[in-house]
């Protein structure tokens, strides 16, 4: 048996979450190849929401697996929150969650590092969601980090002081004050971590090849999107993993022949966190109006999304990117009603008509629009295709004509309920 992906198409915050819970019922795992706590993930059933960071979001069904990749990196602090609230709503997840020895810690540091390097930048920052990401990505590249495996070492207070005082001294190089509760951060640090000990540690490259020769389903959840992908993304306002299909090889220890569908989740329209270059960005009141309609505030963070039409040249890129085999568009409900409705089919950059994702996005660069009646009507009890209003399945229509792949899943609302299932697709 190979193993799907599932993963985000654009800026991130796609409705991963909601839709990884609602195919889990398909699979036997679930397993999170990349990033971090930048991450948000709701997820919404009986009227209640959840918001995950690290575990993966096929958590809520108890009688299924679910993995921390190696590709993954851990806030011990940050995922001891996320278990105590799972607690609290009557789940132990001791049971059925995983993780991989070769994940790599988050230090207290690297957090103060990540806030540094951003307050140095300062008009040119990336936006990041300061949870020490790209930091413990470096450090992992250059053979400094620390792993889940370690923690059960002998030699981890040593290797962790030795670690923070490489930390220290990068620190200095900044204009950058540490703040007086570090000690005390540090001490519930080392609380998570032993926190953390309680969790069955694997190497996880082994059991999820043995999941699939055992026939077991397994489906890899991506965070963050494409265009947020360290190589080829909007670069240096990416994350710093590779949030691509390719990724999920990397950080299970999947082998690409035994990569199965690929899902691609979009949202109906797009959405940007953080700074970057954004060609569809909407600053007036369709703007406003989409960030209202779609409660787009960050899961993690709570800023403001950014909102725009969507854009073609970007998702064909993704598409692409990823080999996407069936998409999944969210957000669907968000655009009822618009009177006009915009898709971005190519940039214009001075006379000429470019439809490839560029090296740099520059201001000069303009989106062509085709453009789209809307539809009045509220949608978020449909349950079947056919009946959801003609415009909108002409939208659709539009899209997998451009992009040449199926939409097999509409997402109407962030209920796990509010999912329509396209079943000739
Ligand atoms: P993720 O990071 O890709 O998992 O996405 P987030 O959870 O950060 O952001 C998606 C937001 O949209 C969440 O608040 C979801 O509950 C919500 N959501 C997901 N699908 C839909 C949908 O079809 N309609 C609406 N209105 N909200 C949705
Ligand atoms: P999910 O999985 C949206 C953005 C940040 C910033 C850039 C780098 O919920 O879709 P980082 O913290 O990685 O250093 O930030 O990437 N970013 C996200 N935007 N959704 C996410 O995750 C994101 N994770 C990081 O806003 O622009
Ligand atoms: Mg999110």
């Amino acid at each position: 048996m190979n193993t799907d992906v599932l993963l985000g198409l654009q800026w991130g915050d796609e409705g991963k979450g909601k839709i990884v819970d609602f195919l889990t019922p398909y699979y036997d795992v679930i397993a999170r190849f990349q990033g971090g706590p930048n991450a948000g993930h709701s997820l919404e059933f009986g009227n209640e929401k959840h918001v995950l960071h690290t575990i993966p979001s096929g958590i809520f069904h108890s009688e299924k697996i679910n993995v921390i990749g190696n590709g993954v990196v851990i806030d011990p602090l940050i995922f001891e929150q996320e278990i105590l609230n799972l607690k609290k709503g009557g789940l132990n997840s001791t049971l059925n969650l995983l993780i991989s020895k070769k994940a790599h810690i988050i230090l207290p540091t690297h957090r103060l590092l990540d806030a540094a390097s951003e307050a140095a930048k300062g008009k040119t920052k990336i936006g990041s969601t300061l949870k020490g990401i790209g930091p413990t990505y470096m450090d992992k590249t250059g053979r400094n980090g620390l792993r889940v495996g370690d923690i059960l070492l002998p030699d981890f207070q040593e290797k962790y002081e030795f670690l923070k005082r490489k930390h220290f001294s990068l620190i200095s190089l900044y204009d950058f004050s540490i703040d007086e509760s570090f000690n005390k951060n540090e001490e519930e640090w080392f609380k998570s971590i032993d926190f953390l000990k309680q969790f069955k540690q694997i190497n996880s490259e082994y059991l999820i090849n043995k999941y699939m020769d055992d026939g077991k389903k397994v489906l890899a959840e991506g965070a963050q999107g494409t265009l947020l992908d360290i190589d080829f993304g909007s670069y240096p306002f990416v994350t710093s993993s590779n949030t691509v299909s390719a990724g999920a090889c990397i950080g299970l220890g999947i082998p690409p022949t035994k990569i199965g569908k690929v899902h691609g989740i979009f949202k109906a329209y797009c959405t940007r966190v953080g700074s970057g270059p954004f060609p569809t960005e909407l600053e007036d009141e369709s703007g406003e109006k989409i960030r209202k309609n779609g409660n787009e505030f960050g899961a993690t963070t709570g800023r403001p999304r950014r909102c725009g039409w969507m854009d073609l040249v970007a998702l064909k890129y993704a598409v692409m990117l990823n080999g996407v085999s069936n998409l999944i568009m969210t957000k669907s409900d968000v655009l009822s009603g618009f009177d006009q409705i915009k898709i971005c089919t190519s940039y214009k950059s001075g006379k000429e008509n470019q439809d490839h994702f560029p090296f740099q996005i520059s201001p000069e660069l303009e989106p062509v629009y085709k453009d789209f009646p809307g539809w009045k009507e509220d949608i978020t009890h449909i349950k079947n295709y056919d009946a959801l209003p003609l415009n909108l399945k002409q939208y659709i229509q539009f899209i997998e004509d451009e992009v040449k792949v199926p939409i097999s899943i509409i997402s109407v609302g962030p209920d796990r309920e509010q999912t329509i299932f396209r079943d000739n697709k």
